[in-house]
């Protein structure tokens, strides 16, 4: 006998029951955060300093001059923490781990104070019956790394190795889920690109010589954890942050555009890590910009390392066109202009336009053009949220923004794309790396006066919805 529908009993009057209709009972949900923007606690039980808390530092980088020294106060309330997760109903809880706080050199042996607050939080969680999903670098290099060359040097690949493999023998008997790296495109691109991100840097070279250690890395991470593991179930992926590029109009400009922006976001990662090659036309790219990237034998096919799961942060999509406001289409170097044009759809407080079935389009391609089994990672958004006289927060227009990327999942699936799981960014406010504290993605409110945690109407939204699910 199948149970009727369950409607929500959020204050919204949303359904909940449609946006999951086209979803399996067994359908993973999840809420995410990462290290440095939610623990605090950075120079505790022999943390040292990673890129961000350096870069915190830096006048003007980070707005209001804040940073993750509090944070969430995390590190101390993370059993309260857990109970939220649990009272939220979700089944999968994915953390990142703090490199600086197990391997506090980037190097040599394991510091067991650190180690020991994700041995804790892993079995707190199980306790309570959450899956654990693991990331082990979610942008907190340890700085003594930056300081020896960062993800622009070939070492760091491997002390991204060693690191994963310590972490791996502390936490692989209770954790099946791992995520080597979230987003390399901001790590190299943000990073050491455009300087918006830590360690600030500022040399397309540079980035791209990153992008190629941070895949390095990764794979022979993975080599790493798949020989721990065994015979012992191991669950595999990275997380890239993807979007659907689509062409602003049907000229060969335009096409090109929508075709260099998705080489640049897309592909140069992908293509190495499913089909072990760097996309020619991206090569020939970088080659017009003078560089080469610092490939060496058997890096590719360590790079293709065997992937379970590839994980997929979505929040907006844009489309391209390749002829600049002046008409013309190339740029001062004499390169192929590549312009991003907005849909003229609504903005989150992030600016970032909502393109719910750019997620439908994307899902579909990654698995037409790769094959993987995909599980969003993270989606959500940022808005201006405004808590009512008794405390609660009616942020509708974040529900709206979650119902509708659910929906643009559930197509996705329906339409053939092997999508296995959604996992909310984020479960609380916290650090938004250069934008501070002003922008709030959670579905849980932080008061960062008292740190008092609310569910916001959201959360019971989510909570609702994954109940239909599980109650079909
Ligand atoms: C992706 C990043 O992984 C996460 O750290 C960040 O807070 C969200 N995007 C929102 O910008």
């Amino acid at each position: 006998m199948t149970a009727a529908p369950s409607r929500t009993t959020a204050p919204t009057g949303r359904p909940v029951a449609e946006a999951v209709a086209g979803l399996p009972t067994d359908f993973r949900w999840g809420v995410a955060t990462s290290s440095y923007q939610i623990e605090g606690a950075t120079e505790v039980d022999g943390r040292t300093p990673s890129i961000w808390d350096t870069f915190c530092r830096v006048p003007g980088a980070v707005e209001g001059g804040e940073n993750g020294d509090l944070a969430c106060d995390h590190y101390r309330r993370m059993p309260e923490d857990v109970a939220l997760i649990a009272d939220l109903g979700v089944d999968t809880y994915r953390f990142s781990l703090a490199w600086p706080r197990i391997q506090p050199h980037g190097r040599g042996p394991a510091n067991a104070r650190g180690l020991a607050f994700y041995d804790r939080l892993v079995d707190e969680l199980l306790a309570r019956d959450i899956t654990p999903w693991i990331t082990l670098y979610h942008w907190d290099l340890p700085q003594e790394l930056e300081d020896a060359g960062g993800w622009p040097a070939r070492d760091t690949a491997e002390r991204f190795a060693d690191y994963a493999a310590l972490a791996y023998g502390a936490l692989g008997d209770r954790v099946r889920h791992w995520t080597t790296l979230n987003e390399p495109w901001c790590s190299a691109w943000l990073g050491y690109h455009t300087g918006e991100h830590a360690p600030g840097r500022k040399n397309f070279g540079d980035a791209m010589h990153a992008v190629h250690h941070l895949l390095l890395a990764h794979g022979t991470a993975a080599r790493r954890l798949r020989e721990a593991a065994g015979s012992r179930p191991l669950e595999l992926g990275i997380t890239l942050n993807l979007g659907h590029h689509a062409p602003a109009g049907d000229s060969a400009e335009d096409l090109a555009a929508a075709r260099a922006a998705d080489g640049m976001g897309t592909r140069l990662y992908l293509d190495p890590l499913v089909h072990g090659r760097y996309p020619e036309d991206v090569l020939e790219s970088l080659a017009a910009r003078g560089v080469t990237m610092p490939v060496r034998d058997g890096d590719m096919e360590t790079i293709a390392a065997p992937l379970d799961v590839l994980g997929v942060n979505y929040y907006s999509s844009h489309l391209h066109s390749g002829t600049a406001e002046d008409g013309s289409t190339t740029d001062a170097d004499g390169l192929p202009v590549v312009r991003g044009v907005a849909h003229g759809r609504p903005r989150t407080a992030m600016g970032w336009e909502i393109v719910p079935e750019g997620l439908t389009a994307l899902l579909l391609r990654l698995q037409r053009d790769y094959g993987l089994p995909t599980v969003i990672t993270e989606n959500g958004a940022a808005f201006e949220d405004r808590p009512a006289a008794d405390g609660s927060v009616p942020d509708l227009d974040r529900i709206a923004y979650l119902d509708e990327h659910i929906r643009a999942v559930a197509r996705a699936r329906q339409q053939g794309a092997d999508v296995r799981g959604y996992f909310a960014w984020s479960l609380m406010d916290n650090f938004e790396w250069a934008y501070g504290y002003a922008k709030r993605f959670g579905i849980v409110r932080v008061d960062y006066d008292t740190q008092r945690r609310t569910v916001k109407d959201s959360g019971l939204w989510y909570a609702d919805t994954i109940r239909a699910t599980r109650g079909r």
